[in-house]
C-alpha cells in the first residue's frame, strides 16, 4: 500500500483567520492528510494560551457545520517544524501567500527547512479577501476599538472580544 499523503500547515495561529482555515480546507482537498502544526513563533508574544488556540482552530474548522475529516490540529511546544514534518510523517509544508511580503517573510524558512531535511514548502495564493487579514492586525484593530466583524470565525470573534475588546 502506498505512504498517504500528508501535509502540515504550520503557524502561531493566534488566533486562526478566515486566511487560514481557507488555506487548510484548500490543502485538505489535495493530500490525504493535513496536520495544523501550532508552533512558536520567537518574534511573537502569545495572545491566547495554546491549548485555546486548538480549540478555537478545531471549533472554526467546524463553523458551518462541514468540517474536512482529513484534518488535525495539534501543538509541538519548542520544536522545529522539520521536526514536526518527520514525526508526523509529512512530505510538505503548505503556507499561503497574501503577497510579495508574505514570500519574503516565507522563502528564507522555506529555503532552510529544505536545506535541513529536504522538506518542500508548497504556496497557495491566499484568497484576495483575505489579503488585509492577519491575527496581529485583527488584534491591532480590535483593541483599539475597530470592528473585525466577518474577518475571523464567530467562534474567534467572541473570544478575541473577550479576550481583548476596550
Ligand atoms: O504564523 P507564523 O507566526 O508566521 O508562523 C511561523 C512559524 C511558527 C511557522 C515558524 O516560526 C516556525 O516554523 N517555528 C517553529 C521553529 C522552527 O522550525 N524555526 C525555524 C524556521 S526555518
Amino acid at each position: 500500500m502506498s505512504q498517504p499523503r500528508r501535509a502540515v500547515c504550520p503557524g502561531s495561529f493566534d488566533p486562526v483567520t478566515h486566511g487560514h482555515l481557507d488555506v487548510v480546507r484548500r490543502a485538505a482537498a489535495l493530500v490525504d492528510e493535513v496536520v495544523v502544526a501550532i508552533l512558536h513563533n520567537p518574534a511573537k508574544q502569545g495572545t491566547f494560551a495554546v491549548q485555546e488556540r486548538i480549540a478555537l482552530v478545531e471549533a472554526a474548522l467546524a463553523e458551518g457545520g462541514d468540517p474536512p475529516s482529513n484534518v488535525r490540529v495539534e501543538a509541538f511546544a519548542d520544536r522545529l517544524l522539520v521536526d514536526v514534518c518527520r514525526d508526523v510523517g509529512a512530505q510538505a509544508v503548505v503556507k499561503g501567500l497574501r503577497g510579495g511580503t508574505d514570500f519574503a517573510y516565507e522563502l528564507p524558512m522555506a529555503l532552510m527547512n529544505r536545506h535541513l531535511t529536504g522538506v518542500e514548502t508548497l504556496f497557495l495564493p491566499g484568497d484576495p479577501r483575505w489579503e488585509h487579514v492577519s491575527s496581529s492586525l485583527v488584534k491591532e484593530v480590535l483593541r483599539l476599538g475597530g470592528d473585525v466583524a466577518g474577518l475571523v470565525p464567530d467562534v474567534v470573534l467572541r473570544a478575541l472580544r473577550r479576550e481583548l475588546a476596550p
